[in-house]
């Protein structure tokens, strides 16, 4: 070969080269650039995908919360629907308690009324029965014996016990019966035992039946 030859060679040689290498970095700058656009791209699909994760997120707690939401506005209505049950039944109950009250003061008003009713009836029976033993004196003596017997005290005295005018035998114990039947007679005059009827007809013509009672028993206690 000729020194035009080796220069030819020398410059295709250098064309070469410089072309290769131009190339390579022609390569390696694509190489780049798609290393950024791939990168670029998946960081947009992460940004994408992150995204939809999130919104997933956001509409499952949304979902989440609406459930919730729902439940609990359940368990109010529940709550109130047994709170509202629980008012009717307490105002059942307490209906009920007004109605045994009422008819157990009902009964009671009944039973008292009965109780009024027989002590009235019990009291109209005494008091007739006061009434006829006040019209039969004799047999319920008006008169206070110890009071009438004042009078008679200075000849028999106080405890009966004295012989009236060293004549009257003791009264003291004597049957009331018998003191009433004395007595009477005394009044009517129609006795003299001892001689001293008339000073006994003049102590016992004021004395009524009722006194006459009255001293007799009086008398008849006396010991
Ligand atoms: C002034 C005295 C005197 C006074 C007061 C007097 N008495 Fe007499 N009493 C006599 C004499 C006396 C005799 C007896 C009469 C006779 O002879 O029956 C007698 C008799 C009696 C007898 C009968 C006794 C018997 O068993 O035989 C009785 C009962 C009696 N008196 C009750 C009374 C009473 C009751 C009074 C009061 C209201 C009273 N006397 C007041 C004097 C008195």
């Amino acid at each position: 070969m000729n020194r035009k030859h080796t220069f030819a060679v020398a410059v295709i040689a250098g064309l070469l080269i410089s072309g290769c290498s131009q190339e390579t970095k022609e390569h390696a700058k694509a190489a780049a650039q798609s290393a950024a656009k791939d990168t670029a791209a998946a960081v947009q699909t992460a940004k994408a995908k992150s995204a939809d994760a999130l919104s997933q997120a956001q509409a499952k707690a949304s979902e989440a919360m609406d459930q919730a939401k729902k439940a609990a506005a359940e368990a109010v209505e529940k709550a109130k629907e047994s709170a509202a049950k629980m008012e009717e039944a307490a105002k059942a109950k307490t209906a009920e308690a007004v109605e045994t009250a009422k008819k157990s003061a009902a009964a009671m008003g009944e039973a008292a009324k009965a109780k009024t009713a027989e002590a009235a009836a019990a009291v109209e029976e005494k008091a007739a029965e006061v009434k006829k033993s006040m019209a039969n004196e004799t047999t319920a003596p008006a008169a206070d014996g110890a009071a009438l017997f004042a009078k008679c005290a200075g000849c028999h005295g106080t405890d009966g016990k004295m012989k009236a005018l060293g004549k009257s035998p003791v009264i003291a114990g004597e049957p009331a019966d018998e003191v009433a039947q004395k007595l009477k007679a005394y009044k009517e005059g129609k006795r003299n035992a001892y001689g001293m009827g008339g000073v006994m007809q003049g102590q016992a013509a004021g004395l009524s039946d009722s006194d006459i009672a009255a001293l007799a028993e009086y008398i008849s206690k006396l010991k």
